[in-house]
């Protein structure tokens, strides 16, 4: 059988025995990546070549309610915005939905999103909007599955979503079935307690290139991609390592390098691929300052201008008198 999204979410689904669907919310976390997931073996399920690991940014992220409707057509609200039939965002969602209405039967929903996150600007919403999706729908017709059935179907949606369906740090596996059953996202069973992620917002607006395109125009083009694979898995183990022994400076320094890598390797994409404004530079150079300085701080960024900050509670003082609009989270106490 074709490996499509349909087909594996209908593998995953047929197992079990829907309830008439219901109203239901749900809620995942934003996560952030340690280790970036940037590169596809299969653009239709979201499979990736590079293990990636997140940690998930407890109370930042995404709640969704999915309600049956009468008539044919789902109706979407997002931040109390109708979404358009005619915008992406529309058609990706309803995609979504159509991945379980192919087994449970036509029934369209009105579905209410909101993030406590900024959307589209780098800062992972799309990951915590499809994880709150698949939840939402998943209890809406009260399914019984399994966590790893839970992070496949929400990496139909959007890859980096598979990792937003639990807490702490998510250690995504790429997997190597072509149907990707063995790809999803598992916890970590380590816990960090005074890991702070500081989040240092230089614009909250929509990004000119989305992850998914970068992603592919990256793979097609950067002489430096062939390079990425070996350097994510290096930089993966190393973090692992460094979380399991709470090594702050080792954690941290792996964490940047990553980041500054999977950043140079969009830039020698062709045409070059570049997510930072000269602010995000300035800010970047900031941390090197304060670095240098003696405060314990790495930096990391995904594909946006913004970034995010590495600290431990210790630091939290100096970094507040360098950033004093930093939004801190402590992704292990506020759960
Ligand atoms: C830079 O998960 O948004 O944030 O699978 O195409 O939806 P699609 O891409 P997406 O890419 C996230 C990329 C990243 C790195 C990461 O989260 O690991």
């Amino acid at each position: 059988m074709k490996n499509n999204a349909m087909s594996v979410a209908k593998k995953l689904l047929q197992k079990t025995v829907p309830l008439a669907p219901k109203t239901y919310t749900a809620y995942a976390p934003a996560n952030i990546a340690l280790c970036k997931y940037w590169g596809k073996r299969n653009t239709a399920l979201n499979l990736p070549i590079n293990d990636s690991l997140s940690i998930s940014l407890g109370k930042k992220g995404t709640h969704t309610t999915v309600e049956p409707i009468e008539g044919l057509k789902d109706i979407i609200f997002l931040n109390h915005q109708p979404v358009l039939k005619t915008d992406i965002t529309y058609h990706y969602i309803t995609q979504h939905l159509h991945l379980f209405r192919q087994c449970f039967g036509q029934q369209a929903f009105r579905v209410i999103s909101h993030n406590t996150i900024a959307t589209a600007a780098g800062l992972a919403s799309s990951a915590s909007g499809f994880a709150a999706l698949t939840q939402a729908i998943i209890g809406s017709y009260g399914l019984s599955l399994p966590q790893s059935s839970h992070s496949i179907l929400a990496r139909l949606g959007s890859g980096s979503a598979c990792r937003s369906i639990g807490y702490g740090f998510m250690w995504w596996q790429a997997g190597t079935r072509l149907d990707g059953q063995d790809s999803f996202a598992t916890p970590l069973d380590c816990q960090w307690p005074t890991l702070q992620v500081g989040i240092l917002t230089i614009t909250t607006q929509k990004k000119h290139i989305s992850s998914r395109e970068g992603m592919q125009h990256t793979t097609n083009t950067s002489i430096l991609y062939p390079r990425w694979p070996q350097e994510a898995a290096k930089h993966l183990q190393a973090i692992k390592a460094a979380i399991k022994q709470q090594d702050f400076k080792t954690f941290g320094e792996q964490v940047e390098q990553n980041a500054l890598t999977f950043h140079a390797t969009m830039l020698a994409s062709w045409p070059p691929l570049c997510y930072w404004t000269p602010d995000t530079l300035q800010h970047i150079q900031s941390v090197w300052r304060a670095r240098e300085n003696g405060v314990k701080v790495y930096l990391t960024m995904d594909a946006g201008p913004n970034l995010k900050l590495l600290f431990e509670s210790n630091q939290v003082k100096a970094i507040k008198q360098i950033w004093p609009n930093l939004d801190i989270i402590q992704p292990f106490v506020s759960i």
